[in-house]
């Protein structure tokens, strides 16, 4: 059986490492808001190309609170992509704001930059760009669209962690960037995490009491917050993997390359050149995906779908069933004919080889 994702081997090969840290905190006798997460947050400030990074308990979390952080009122509206995870959804709802939805271009699964104008309106508070799978969004024409209007860009970069759009990485162009840490992301914790990246010096300091209940200094409270911190032991992991977080992306770009090359009966996703990705997933598309993926499933090869549904159909959404089908025709070819199939850098040369070789035998 070759699994979707296998942490075992990762944690193997840097066990020594990984152990050492979290023995380190234990002995510290230090869990939450200490050394080991300031100094995560200074060495992934640095590595992302931002001035700043908060460390906070998940990516749904970074997301709702970079939205509390640019102030969100009761009607706000945030647009993002109908293709994503539907956390981004649900973290604007935290936030108290409206998600507003646009199609996607089917060759990538990225939002479609052409349709975001449309749904600007005067309530429009934030345009969140999600990188998904692993690759950027085409941000100059984000950005271009969104100066126009003067509304902020939050990345998503849930999925992104390390790819890079014109030489510099996901997550330092927007205004306020997230991140999750859970842990079948490129930079996975050992239990759920996130962060968020800005330059802005004084979202930044509203960041560090909005994830404290709102705290200024301990139990005087100037606004309301939340409750969501990295804990000192993910931060002492995370610090690890990051040094390793590179070769890793390598390693995924050289077997998505391998893939391209190799694979026949199935169209892979465009590749852009305004950036390096850094295949989170890789996604091939096919008409025939019942049949195929349990043709893989039967040679025992997981698979699995990100996503099925698009977010203007999921029940949880404000306007499910109110919202005119018509406005997503790529969301809707897209979701039905995407399957995700293993990418991560330690798989083996066979397990390779043998998921290229069954997919190429899949007749239909
Ligand atoms: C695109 C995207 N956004 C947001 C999230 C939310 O992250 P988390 O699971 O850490 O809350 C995820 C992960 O599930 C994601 O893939």
């Amino acid at each position: 059986m070759i699994r979707f994702d296998n942490f075992n081997p990762q944690y193997n090969a840097i066990k020594p490492e990984i152990d050492e840290a979290v023995h380190r905190v234990l002995d510290s006798g230090w869990f939450i808001l200490g050394k080991e997460l300031e100094a995560f947050e200074k060495a992934f400030a640095n590595y992302i190309g931002c001035k700043y990074c908060v460390g906070v308990a998940s990516g749904t979390d970074a997301i709702t609170l970079s939205l509390m952080a640019l102030g969100m009122e009761g009607g706000s509206e945030v647009i993002t992509s109908n293709i994503t995870a539907f956390p981004t959804i649900a973290a604007i709802l935290h936030a108290g704001a409206v998600p507003v939805v646009a199609d996607i271009c089917g060759n990538d699964g990225l939002i479609d930059t052409a349709k975001i104008e449309r749904h600007i309106t005067k309530k429009t508070k934030a345009i969140i760009p999600v990188h998904l799978y692993g690759q950027s969004c085409d941000l100059d024409k984000i950005n271009e669209i969104a100066s126009k209007y003067a509304i902020p860009v939050v990345e998503d970069c849930a999925q992104s962690v390390g790819a890079s759009y014109k030489g510099k990485k996901t997550g330092s162009i927007g205004k306020i960037n997230a991140f999750s840490f859970y842990p079948t992301k490129n930079l996975g914790a050992y239990g759920d995490g996130g962060a968020i990246t800005t330059n802005d010096e004084e979202l930044y300091n509203e960041l560090l009491q909005l994830r404290n209940y709102g705290q200024r200094v301990r139990y005087y409270h100037d606004r309301f917050g939340i409750n969501s911190r990295l804990d000192e032991i993910q931060a002492a992991i995370l610090h690890v993997k990051l040094k390793h977080l590179d070769s890793w992306s390598a390693k995924r770009r050289e077997l998505a390359s391998y893939y391209r090359s190799r694979l026949t009966s199935v169209t892979c996703l465009e590749e852009h050149s305004y950036g390096e990705a850094v295949y989170h997933l890789f996604v091939v598309k096919t008409p025939k995906r019942e049949g195929f993926m349990e043709y893989l499933k039967a040679k025992g090869i997981q698979n699995l779908i990100h996503y099925p549904v698009p977010m203007h159909k999921q029940k949880a959404f404000p306007l499910y069933g109110k919202i005119s089908d018509d406005l997503y025709p790529e969301s809707n070819a897209f979701a039905e004919q995407i399957v995700s199939i293993p990418v991560y850098p330690e798989l083996t040369l066979e397990e390779r080889e043998k998921i290229i070789e069954t997919i190429n035998s899949f007749a239909g």
